[in-house]
């Protein structure tokens, strides 16, 4: 996987030499996360064919099947506090929608906050970590942990998820190169990586026009409690402002959204 992404890949782009590809991990980002504490630099991908412990936000697994999907971390050691950093799920999805938008012609949407959608229909994920030096000052390191479902077809999937899941090749009928996918995310990533702090605003704007959740109802979970309303904006750090049914207006930063008639919540 490695040589074939790199032949996709200019020659000189600034993160190729630092590229770690595995037949087989428990998590791309578990082993990243170990690297990046070992003193792994800015700019370090990790990639796997599987992962046998494959998650997402809210400890949910992330089906990992053997060569039927990207899973991938990149290391970033942006020069900031945490409290800069609140959009970077957000600048990572724009950043993976660009990519695949690069390489197949369709720009998938935005499920609040890291789900990558086609046709309402989950076609990946992004798990960012973070680890702060001090208390809340700067930043040590971030993981980006990227998995996109590329060459199933429906039945590939577990039966509990073929009701919500999609992949690049049921999304455009074509052969899916997994390979020249993952360069063009790399390349978009390594662009956002540029723009992290400076472009804050431009990338929200874009993160607005990709998100389905707007304009939508919502439930939203946090621990026991349940809440219902409608999803009205996202503000400069990627929180998402909703109205709630109860009248009261706030903005959330976590916690499970979903969206009615979305992955089968009715
Ligand atoms: C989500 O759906 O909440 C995010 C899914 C993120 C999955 C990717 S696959 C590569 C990396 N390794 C992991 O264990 N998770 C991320």
């Amino acid at each position: 996987m490695k040589q074939q992404i790199l032949t996709y890949l200019p020659k000189d782009f600034p993160w190729a030499n630092q590229f770690h590809t595995y037949q087989t991990l428990d998590s791309t980002n578990d082993l990243a996360k170990k690297m990046a504490s070992q003193g792994a630099p800015h700019g370090t991908v990790i990639l796997a064919d599987t992962q046998t412990a494959g998650h997402g936000r809210m400890g949910r697994a992330f089906h990992s099947p053997e060569g039927q999907g990207i899973y991938m971390s990149v290391i970033l050691r942006p020069q900031c506090q945490a409290t800069e950093l609140m959009h970077l799920t957000c600048a990572a999805a724009v950043a993976v929608c660009d990519g695949i938008q690069s390489a197949l012609g369709f720009r998938p949407n935005i499920k609040w906050t890291n789900d990558i959608v086609y046709n309402k229909r989950k076609l990946g994920g992004i798990l960012t970590e973070l680890s702060i030096r001090t208390g809340s000052g700067p930043v040590d390191y971030a993981v980006l942990g990227i998995g996109i479902n590329c060459t199933q077809q429906l039945s590939d999937f577990p039966v509990e998820l073929q009701g919500f899941v999609s992949s690049l090749a049921m999304a455009t009928s074509e052969k899916i190169d997994r390979a020249r996918i993952a360069a063009s995310i790399l390349k978009a990533l390594y662009a956002m990586n540029d723009g992290l702090l400076d472009q804050k605003d431009a990338v929200i704007r874009q993160y607005r026009r990709d998100c389905i959740t707007l304009g939508q109802e919502i439930s939203l979970v946090q621990g026991d409690v349940v809440a219902h309303g409608r999803a009205v904006d996202i503000d400069s750090n990627g929180a998402l402002l909703v109205a709630f049914d109860d009248g009261s207006t706030r903005f959330v930063q976590s916690g499970e959204v979903s969206i009615r008639g979305m992955y089968g919540y009715i």
